[in-house]
Order: structure tokens, then sequence, then C-alpha cells
């Protein structure tokens, strides 16, 4: 297979110099876009299904339910480019609901993107489905024949809440860019709720998310010929009130020593690796960060218990002032 070979693909690089880099910090860190391996992607499925983790149950009512709305807002013959589709599973509810003239599924992984494309083009056989393999953090050139259609950004999952605010900031002027004047986009975002709560979303009693953090640590050594004690890290979800946003940490048992791709590293007893963040929002810091990323806030749906809201901006025009 060709994981034998990973330390020459590019993808192995990039994830070795951010472990690194992240290792090397005062405050430990590593980006959480490395959960993703498929061991990763597998419990993050498992994540989902679970009782206390409402965000992609609560998303996908929304979805079901609007979808009249959606018809109303969202006019017909838009082209519909949809961030990180990975394995989307929510985008036929919106595709169902209004008449889009085309799906444009953006993916940084080739092979996913692929799968999920045939997949949605068997449901829906007699849309044009025109996937891009791009890292849509930065601008992206759509495909030529999208360029005069009209466009809907769809970013569910709240996959904004991962990053922080500077970061989302330039993903929403990004996706301005890369979708043009007059589009529209429709964004999950979660919403600041009871911390205990959120401590049980990310902390189950069945304790898929502490493997889902711990097979990060897993992941870099098998990957990156590292040495962490897998039995002296305990996964933690901690609530930053002054962030808004639960952490994910990966906390040492005991004072500990290890090598990740040549490099030694210690934490003492008690130090974390900062592994994931995941901001919350309420309706005007959701406001504020689409206005400041050039969006105008025009609809907005939550569910009736107030956990989860799904936006709709359109594209602002050249900043108005007094
Ligand atoms: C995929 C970013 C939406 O932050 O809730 C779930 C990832 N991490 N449990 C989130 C996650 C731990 C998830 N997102």
């Amino acid at each position: 297979m060709a994981e034998t070979l990973v330390e020459t693909r590019p993808a192995n690089t990039a994830f070795r110099a951010d472990v690194l880099a992240g290792l090397a910090l005062p405050q430990k860190a590593v980006p959480a876009r490395w959960f993703y391996d498929e061991a990763g992607s597998l419990l993050f499925e498992e994540i989902t299904r679970l009782p206390e983790y409402y965000p992609t149950r609560v998303e996908r009512a929304i979805l079901a339910e609007r979808g009249t709305d959606f018809a109303r807002l969202i006019a017909p013959g838009r082209a519909v480019v949809e961030f990180g589709s990975g394995s989307s599973t929510k985008t036929p509810l919106l595709l169902q609901a209004i008449a889009p003239a085309a799906y444009v599924p953006l993916d940084i992984s080739g092979d996913f993107l692929r799968s999920s494309a045939a997949q949605l083009q068997q449901q829906f056989p007699d849309l044009p489905v025109w996937p891009v393999e791009a890292d849509f953090t930065a601008p992206v050139t759509l495909p030529a024949r999208a360029a005069d259609l009209p466009k809907i950004g769809f970013f569910p999952g709240s996959t904004i809440g991962n990053m922080v605010p500077a970061q989302a900031l330039d993903l929403l002027r990004s996706m301005r860019s890369t979708l043009g004047p007059r589009s529209q986009l429709l964004i999950g975002m979660d919403l600041i709720k009871d911390p205990a709560m959120l401590i049980a979303a990310y902390d189950d009693a069945a304790g898929v998310t502490a493997r889902f953090n711990l097979n990060l640590a897993a992941r870099i050594n098998r990957e990156l010929g590292g040495t962490l004690p897998l039995d002296a890290l305990r996964h933690e979800a901690r609530w930053n009130d002054a962030a808004a946003r639960i952490e994910m940490h990966l906390v040492a048992s005991a004072a500990i020593r290890f090598e990740v791709a040549g490099q030694a590293f210690t934490m003492a007893e008690g130090e974390t690796i900062h592994t994931e963040n995941s901001h919350k929002y309420d309706r005007r810091s959701q406001n504020l960060l689409l206005a400041a990323g050039g969006w105008r806030p025009v609809e907005r749906w939550t569910d009736q218990d107030g956990q989860f809201s799904l936006l709709l901006a359109e594209a602002a025009e050249a900043h108005h002032a007094p």
C-alpha cells in the first residue's frame, strides 16, 4: 500500500512541518485539520451519531424543515459551491429544495471529492456536477462554465468554528472573492449555550471524542515516527468563556519525553497539547463576523431549543459609511 511511501508525499511534509512547529510553541498545539486521517474520519462519523453531539443532527433537521424558505430566498439557476464537501450528506437537502444550475464541490482531498461527487451525481442525474480539487482557504478559480452563473456558497457543519476570528474573517473574504458579486452564502454556526452541554458534546460518555483526540497522537506516531506515550495522555474538553469556544487538549498525566521525526520534546505533568478550537456564537457575533467578512445577513434559522443556527447572507457591496 501507499502508506509505506508517505514520507515523500507533500501532504505528509505539511503534516510534519505543522506538528514540529506546533510542538515547539510554549502552548503546544497541532492544527485540528490533521484529525482527519482514515481512522479519524471514521471516528468523526461516529461522533455525529452520539446522543451528546447535537450539531449534525440539529443542522440536518433545520435543512430538512426549511426547504420552502430556501426556495423562496435562493433564486433558481444558481451554482451551488460547497466548501470542503468531504463526504457531505447534507447537500441533497439543499439541492432538492432549490433549482440549482450546477453543483461545484470544492475539497482538498481529490479521492474524497471524486467519490462523493459521483454519489451525488447518481442522486441528481440531470444536475451538472463540476468538482474542483482545491484548498478553499484561499480564493479559488471556479470552472469557466460556472463563471456566468450566479453562485451560492454552502458551508455547513460549523466548520468555521474551528477557526480563530482572524482566520474566520480571512475565509469569509476568500469565499466572497471566490463567489463574486451578488452571490449568496448558506453557513452553519454553532450557538453559545450552557457550558455543561457543550462539554458533554465534546467529552461524551462513550469516550468516542476521547479516541478521536488521541488518534491525533497515534497518527503522529504512525506517520512521523513519533514516540508519544498514548497511555500518558488524556482527552480534555474545556470551555474558554473569554474566547467563547470549546477547546480540546491532550493532557500529560505525568512528566513525559518523546520524539517526533527525530526531534525530542518534553511535557511536564499537566501540560497540554491544544488540538482544537470550536468557536460558538450568538446572533450579534454572527452578524458582526459576517459583516466584517463582506457578507450581509439575510435570514437566520435556529432549532426550537436554540442549539444551532444556519444563516443565509449575500455578498455586501463596497463599503458604505456615512
Ligand atoms: C467538524 C469542526 C464541526 O467542532 O464540532 C467534533 C469537530 N471535534 N467533536 C466541531 C469535532 C470534536 C467539529 N467540526
